[in-house]
């Protein structure tokens, strides 16, 4: 595999669960050690505040929200990310900073390069090396969803915004991203994304 630390982004419903999981189980079928995190959350600190983030007890104000995320990420980076990159394991991430530059920077309107920014800074400019993009209309990935957290039930107008973000960043840093139709079959963009980072796929 061509990267140590890869990120799944999309918006709700996009399917990124489902491709992460097999990705996973085709790398330990060839002994390559994995390990899957998911944002927000994957730390003690970070489940907690996970809860603060989607619950639909609280109120939550766009920057504070914005700061809350990048919280949890800090810690997630400092925490597991990095000692675990450093000790050979590849890391395969549900959501990453580039959520964040999404959501908060254009869904939320707070600014795409202030909230890239404030990212940076909190992942000490530790960004994931590449991303799989799992690009969907909103009013389709939006009627796939079980049940829907604070920020997942939002308008469909919200995630549009949310979808221009992707495809801004997918345009900025088109070295480092794969964008794949949510919409397509999900072997057929297993195959795609294991071609894109050269892991031998014999399912
Ligand atoms: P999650 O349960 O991971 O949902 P999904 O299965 O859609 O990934 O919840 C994450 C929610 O938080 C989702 O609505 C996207 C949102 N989010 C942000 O708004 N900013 C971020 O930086 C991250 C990581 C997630």
């Amino acid at each position: 595999m061509i990267c140590n630390y890869l990120a799944f982004e999309g918006i709700d419903g996009s399917g990124k669960s489902s491709l992460i999981r097999s990705l996973s189980e085709i790398l330990t079928s060839q002994n390559i050690d994995n390990k899957i995190v998911r944002e927000p959350g994957g730390t003690k600190v970070g489940e907690g505040i996970r809860e603060l983030l989607l619950s639909h007890e609280y109120d939550v104000d766009a920057l504070t929200e914005a700061l809350l995320f990048c919280s949890q990420r800090s810690q997630l980076v400092t925490e597991i990310i990095k000692p675990e990159i450093n000790k050979g394991t590849k890391i395969l991430s549900d959501r990453s900073a580039y959520s964040s530059v999404a959501y908060q920077g254009v869904g939320r309107g707070l600014g795409y390069e202030t909230i890239y920014q404030l990212n940076d800074i909190a992942v000490n400019s530790y960004w994931p090396e590449k991303v799989v993009l799992l690009d969907i209309d909103p009013t389709i990935s939006l009627s796939r969803q079980r049940v829907a957290d604070r920020i997942g039930s939002d308008k469909v107008d919200f995630f549009k915004k949310v979808r221009e973000g992707y495809l801004r960043l997918a345009e900025e840093f088109e070295n480092n991203f794969l964008i794949i139709n949510a919409e397509e079959d999900l072997s057929d963009n297993l195959q795609k994304i294991c071609m894109w980072l050269k892991v031998e796929n014999s399912k």
